[in-house]
């Protein structure tokens, strides 16, 4: 993974960011990225506890303060209780970035309602219930939201029916917040990544990786810090002009 330090990227010293999805995979490199840039990151997790504390050390040694916060956002009350102690201990959130999320790839006759309720759970009623729970802590104006979607919601392959359909609302959402939340400064934008290499993805990696390579025009397959400084420039103030707006962040693969 490449370091990035304060110095070669946005000063985001003052700024207070919630990271979802922050023990691993791309909202660990969110998080990691966020405090390099000076912020005040609270890392929150579901189950990797241990995977959470050492991104939270990797953050505090940069000089800057970093927080785990545990929680299902899948639960309302989680939700709400994870913004609590963020809101506690920092005072404030800024930047909200909703990183967690879950993928299972099965063929539709075999994605059952539970699959269905499972991934929808998390991904669409997790990243509404965090919004939930931070907007009336996010500065207005100044608030800024981070959704994570994917290249699947309008690119979709078969067997990610189910997961395609959440992301897709994931934008839809993120599309319609922006609206609602603009006149009062806050923006909203998301980001959809094509494959990232992370443990979501190692099956797939395993499978098709060579193909998803050659299909992809930078010739890689692309890390999670590929994506950790397009979320950082949304939370900039570069990017105070732009919202309702999804990223694609796949190396030119669509
Ligand atoms: N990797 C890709 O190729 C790719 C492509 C497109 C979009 N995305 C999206 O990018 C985001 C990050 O993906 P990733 O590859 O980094 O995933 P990952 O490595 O599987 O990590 C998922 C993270 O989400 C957390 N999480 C899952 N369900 C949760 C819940 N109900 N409540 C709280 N936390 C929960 C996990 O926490 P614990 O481990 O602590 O339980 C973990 O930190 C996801 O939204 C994903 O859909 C990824």
């Amino acid at each position: 993974m490449t370091a990035h330090t304060s110095a070669d990227t946005y000063s985001l010293t003052g700024k207070v960011v919630l990271v979802t999805g922050a023990s691993r995979g791309i909202g660990a490199a969110v998080a990691r990225r966020f405090g390099a840039c000076g912020a005040k990151v609270a890392v929150a997790y579901r189950s990797g506890a241990a995977a959470a504390e050492a991104v939270v050390k990797d953050i505090a040694g940069t000089g800057t303060e970093a927080m785990s916060v545990a929680g299902d956002i899948a639960k309302a009350d989680d939700a709400k209780a994870m913004v609590a102690k963020v809101v506690e201990r920092f005072g404030r959130i800024d930047v909200l970035v909703n990183c967690a999320g879950v993928a299972e790839y099965r063929p539709f006759e075999k994605s059952d309602l539970d699959l269905f309720r499972s991934t929808f759970d998390t991904n669409v009623f997790g990243t509404v219930a965090m919004i939930q729970a931070a907007l009336p802590h996010l500065p207005s104006p100044g608030g800024r939201i981070i959704n994570f979607s994917s290249a699947l919601a309008t690119r979709p392959i078969p067997t990610a029916s189910i997961y395609a359909a959440s992301k897709g609302a994931v934008t839809s959402l993120s599309h319609a917040l922006a609206k609602e939340f603009g006149p009062r400064g806050i923006t909203v934008n998301t980001i959809a990544p094509g494959v990232i290499e992370t443990e979501m993805t190692t099956k797939i990696l395993k499978e098709r990786g060579d193909g998803i390579k050659a299909m992809t025009p930078l010739g890689r397959i692309g890390q999670p810090d590929d994506v950790a400084g397009v979320a950082v420039f949304l939370a900039s103030p570069d990017a105070g002009w732009l919202t309702g707006r999804t990223f694609i962040v796949d190396g030119g693969v669509s």
